[in-house]
């Protein structure tokens, strides 16, 4: 009987209080706009480019709550410059910002001309991401370890952007 009340104790101190913590590693992806992303204008699609902000954000959640983790929503998404056929797209993603099982991931993307190099920033966004345990269903990630004032400052921005989306649940 003693046994069991520990065990049970025990159970409660490790769900509670000993969630890991852990840094961030950002994640790139690399892309060349080819033919079959582009309109007839030979502008990049609007929703490709959200595919692969999707995939970068995706591979930055896996990798940081080494588990499976599925798209919950996207924040709002503005396109500032056209990516043009044959431009290299590059897209940045890391976890800045974790609730109990969610994380909210900042992608950055953008364009450079083959000849010369050329880079601008075409969008940024942010992914919300959430994991997933073997029964399907979200499981406790990692809290984010913020060591930098950037770190500090896009967990702030995560905040943010948590804090208004609850405001429009209500
Ligand atoms: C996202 C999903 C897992 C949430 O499941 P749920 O049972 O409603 O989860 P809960 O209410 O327990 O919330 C779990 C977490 O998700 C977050 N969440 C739920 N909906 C969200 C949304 N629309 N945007 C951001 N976060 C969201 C909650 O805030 C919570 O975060 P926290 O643990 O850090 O506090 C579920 O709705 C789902 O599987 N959706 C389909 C996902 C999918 O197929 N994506 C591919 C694109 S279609």
């Amino acid at each position: 009987m003693a046994g069991k009340k520990k065990s049970i104790t025990k159970g409660k101190t490790t769900s509670r209080t000993r969630r890991m913590s852990k840094t961030a590693e950002p994640v790139q992806l690399v892309d060349i706009c080819m033919p079959n992303y582009t309109n007839p204008r030979g502008v990049m699609f609007g929703g490709k480019v959200l595919e692969l902000m999707d995939k970068a954000a995706a591979i930055a959640a896996h990798r940081y709550c080494g588990t499976d983790a599925v798209t919950a929503s996207t924040e709002r998404v503005d396109f500032l410059t056209p990516i043009k056929n044959g431009y290299i797209v590059d897209f940045r993603a890391k976890v800045i910002f974790t609730g109990r099982t969610s994380m909210t991931v900042k992608v950055t993307v953008h364009s450079e001309t083959t000849v010369g190099g050329i880079r601008r920033l075409c969008c940024s966004g942010y992914v919300n991401m959430i994991a997933i345990g073997p029964k399907g269903k979200p499981i406790p990630v990692p809290t984010l370890r913020r060591s930098t004032t950037e770190d500090w400052a896009e967990w702030e921005e995560g905040k943010s952007l948590r804090l208004a989306r609850q405001r429009c649940e209500i």
